[in-house]
């Protein structure tokens, strides 16, 4: 069992953070800041499209879509206008926006369609027709610059267009994720035709990878606005493909299909306020909880190994509530209680100094039942000189999603049912179990780790974050937090420094190989399972630093990305 979810966990989430990587070149870099503001991605085309976008008088939200469409042509792999989205805004004016984006389940999705005679398939909900959910981040994109950005939606869609159609140099990342993904492509006609050569051999690094598809795609949408995708003709094809393939996906999910305002989690850390999304992510609510247990310790005064420890307890605790608690909150009862500061107090309170912690299942929250939330990845931020700062993790989940394009659409469909519990205690891609509340539901939203933060002090935003990586996001994410913010470090090195993440099960203490010897025995010494892999993850960052702007894309990409 060990052996599977390792094999899981690093086969899965882990090989595919490395897919975040994109080319590291000297111009233009993948982070840029000037006076007009700051854009940080995972690929200099995006974050160039981002600076382009802020240059022709738009804003943060401007900037952020054109990088996130962009990256949907240059970095098909993690994400795309084929997977979904959570955008989070603040604007100028202090308003907050949490936009979701998340695929929902087709109609004729129900609790066991991935259970083949009492055993789980996971292949069935990781790659194929099934694997599918109605895309997100179109309708997504789409609100969140009718509600706040300066320029036409049409204006970020058209020069991603262009660069579809002209092609892009495929790097060293893009080409890996092509190798390892071939033979799967190779099973779907449309994808072969546009990813693959006419031998059915993938594109090598340096190809030019020309989209026509995907820019007429692009420029339908920039004419008729998301109804082309949701209520015309992509929908239309899709539904026509899948009901040839033996999937369940029809028309009318995505005629269906609605974007969600909610209202974003807001929660205190030392003097700081935290705006983060609220399920069905999961990652709102995990980082208030774990920086919350951490707010009982001076972190400051510990050292790396007993700094460690406490983050790496609170982070299991965190994550025996996931699998337990979260889901969409539209289906299942998420309560309130897991923010609160006495309930977050009290599960800090289980924390000992000397030993590990046995966390055998969720905490218990107060007033489950009454006072609810109910109503291969990407992260871009955004932030502008008038004071709009902007988060959008974005993703088609794995390498390539469900390795479907439609043909004629050029999209690259996501396996986001694979983020549904397929079955209680079965393990997804990333090692993660739940239960009833995540199962799988017609028209319910999976269960997402994707954690778009922005942290205020007073009413002034300092620092903006999120990662891709699986699981690894939210512990990502707090360790940028708390690096930058609690020890003070400067943003690159916040991010540079050694990882750790515990996701409760498997009840292993993950960090990275470079840790030091003296820091792992203080941590074996409490009782750690200590499972190390190498460098991974992909936080991108903005910090308004004495009056400047500090973007940073990340630091593990450069070392990753070399020939
Ligand atoms: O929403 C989620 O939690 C996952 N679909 C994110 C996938 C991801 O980060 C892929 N990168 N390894």
């Amino acid at each position: 069992m060990k052996q599977v979810l390792n094999r899981l966990l690093f086969a899965g989430a882990l090989l595919a953070l490395v897919s975040h990587v994109s080319a590291q070149t000297d111009a233009p870099p993948y982070a840029q800041a000037v006076d007009a503001g700051a854009v940080a991605t995972v690929h200099p085309l995006a974050t160039q499209a981002g600076m382009n976008a802020l240059a022709e008088g738009g804003n943060a939200v401007d900037a952020a879509v054109a990088a996130a469409i962009t990256l949907g042509v240059v970095d098909s792999h993690n994400s795309g206008i084929g997977g979904g989205a959570f955008v989070l805004i603040r604007t100028a004016k202090g308003e907050l926006f949490a936009i979701d984006g998340r695929e929902t389940a087709p109609m004729a999705a129900h609790r066991d369609m991935f259970v083949i005679e009492g055993v789980a398939d996971t292949r069935l909900s990781q790659m194929g027709p099934l694997a599918a959910g109605v895309p997100g981040s179109v309708a997504a994109y789409e609100l969140a610059m009718q509600k706040a950005g300066a320029l036409p939606y049409a204006k970020v869609l058209l020069p991603a267009a262009s660069l579809a159609e002209q092609g892009f140099a495929i790097d060293r990342i893009f080409a890996g994720r092509l190798a390892r993904s071939a033979e799967r492509l190779a099973q779907f006609p449309g994808s072969a035709e546009i990813l693959l050569d006419p031998e059915g051999n993938p594109w090598p690094k340096g190809h030019t990878l020309a989209q026509r598809d995907l820019a007429n795609t692009l420029r339908a949408i920039a004419k008729e606005g998301s109804g082309y995708f949701y209520k015309g003709a992509f929908a239309k094809s899709v539904g026509d493909w899948m009901a040839a393939n033996g999937g369940v996906l029809t028309a009318k999910d995505f005629a269906d299909y609605s974007v969600v305002e909610r209202k974003p989690i807001t929660t205190s850390y030392r003097g700081y306020t935290l705006v983060g999304f609220p399920p069905p992510s999961s990652g709102g609510v995990h980082t208030a909880q774990i920086l919350g247990m951490l707010e009982a310790f001076d972190l400051k005064s510990l050292n790396d190994g007993d700094r460690y420890h406490v983050i790496g307890e609170a982070m299991k605790l965190a994550f025996a509530d996931r699998a337990y608690w979260l889901g969409d909150p539209a289906f299942t009862k998420v309560p309130k209680g897991l923010v609160q500061s006495d309930y977050i107090g009290r599960q800090a309170a289980r924390i000992n100094m000397d030993s590990v912690l046995d966390v055998t299942g969720p905490g218990t929250p107060k007033d489950v039942d009454v006072d609810l939330f109910a109503k291969h990845t990407t992260h871009i931020a955004a932030a502008d000189k008038w004071g709009n700062w902007v988060a959008i993790t974005t993703t088609v989940n794995t390498d390539f999603g469900s390795k479907v394009i439609v043909p004629g659409t050029g999209v690259v469909l996501n396996n986001q049912m694979d983020d549904f519990s397929v079955q209680p205690g079965v393990p997804n891609v990333y090692g993660l179990v739940g239960t009833e509340a995540n199962s799988v539901q017609p028209g319910k939203r999976p269960l997402s780790s994707m954690t778009p933060t922005i942290i205020l002090k007073g009413d002034q935003p300092v620092m903006t974050v999120g990662a891709a990586g699986g699981p690894t996001i939210i512990t990502q994410v707090v360790q940028a937090i708390v690096n930058h913010l609690d020890l003070g470090m400067p943003l690159d090195d916040a991010l540079a420094k050694t990882r750790i993440h515990q996701q409760w099960r498997p009840d292993m203490l993950f960090i990275e190989a470079n840790m030091p010897a003296g820091t792992r025995q203080i941590l074996l010494n409490k009782g750690h399972k200590l499972k190390e892999m190498g460098p991974y993850g992909s936080t991108q960052a903005i910090a308004w630093v004495d009056g400047k702007w500090v973007a940073v894309s990340e630091p593990r990409l450069a070392a990753r990305n070399k020939d």
